[in-house]
């Protein structure tokens, strides 16, 4: 399996990180992704992925760190990710839910993300909360369209569909695992909604990930989540879509490996 987006560069993990990577690796989950959100988060992801066998990075700024951008900011962007075992740029986009950072420099600061991404030829990881059409208005602007990822999938069904027709790829997340909210207590996608989305879109176009160390999944809800918990994932969605275990862990993991192509093949 692969875990297409973690954060073991949080301080949670800062204690026992080895054991974190040792646990996923005896899980199955040989692969994964460690995501920046600022500079300095950034900057600890490509060290982890330097000294951990299977794990690589991404670098970007957060929307909830949007206010902080600044062209220095852009500049340190682009040098990191050009460090080796760099998979993607984010994570970045727009956050209208929480609005952290207000929303001209979140938009200002996803704009120079993309714009980065498709000089130096990589994916973006979008993080999007109340944001869908906003982010496609964005992405909208750019030829070619960049490619990537809308991380932790919360939008409609509809975005879903337009994002994977647009090539796209989902993240899917702890919440498929989480039992149903009465309806119309939810901001977000719940598991029903979700349940929906994963039947409705091309099976090609999803990924699996945990947003550790967020999101736990069921049966460890409430904990601290780790890329070992990514098997509870990969369960439900094969439950959900009627598919063995091994078929979805096949297939997201192939999946994986077309939205980060430089997870099998360093650049140069
Ligand atoms: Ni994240």
């Amino acid at each position: 399996m692969i875990d297409t987006h973690t954060h073991l560069n949080d301080p949670k993990f800062e204690q026992d990180l080895d054991e974190v990577i040792q646990r996923a690796k005896s899980s199955g989950v040989d692969r994964m992704i460690v995501c920046g959100y600022d500079i300095p988060s950034s900057r600890a992801a490509v060290e982890i992925a330097r000294k951990h066998e299977g794990v690589f990075a991404t670098v970007g700024v957060h929307p909830h760190e949007a206010a902080t951008f600044s062209a220095d900011t852009l500049r340190m962007l682009r040098e990191l990710a050009q460090e080796p075992r760099v998979v993607a740029v984010g994570e970045t986009g727009l956050d209208f839910y929480y609005s952290f950072s207000p929303w001209p420099q979140q938009e200002k600061a996803f704009a120079h993300q993309i714009e980065l991404a498709l000089e130096l030829d990589l994916p973006i990881v979008v993080h999007s909360r109340l944001a869908g059409r906003a982010v496609l208005e964005i992405i909208d602007r750019y030829q070619p369209t960049p490619t990537g990822v809308f991380h932790c999938f919360s939008e409609s069904k509809e975005i879903a569909q337009t994002v994977t027709a647009k090539g796209f790829f989902i993240g899917i997340d702890g919440p498929i695992t989480f039992k149903p909210k009465k309806q119309g207590t939810s901001t977000s996608s719940g598991r029903c909604e979700l349940q929906e989305i994963v039947r409705i879109v091309p099976l090609t176009n999803i990924v699996v990930e945990t947003d550790c160390p967020y999101l736990t999944p069921v049966p460890y809800r409430g904990r601290r989540n780790e890329p070992a918990y990514l098997v509870y994932i990969v369960e439900e969605l094969a439950r959900t879509l009627g598919r063995t275990i091994e078929e979805i862990d096949r297939i997201t993991s192939e999946n994986a490996e077309r939205l980060f192509p430089r997870m099998i093949e360093p650049p140069g």
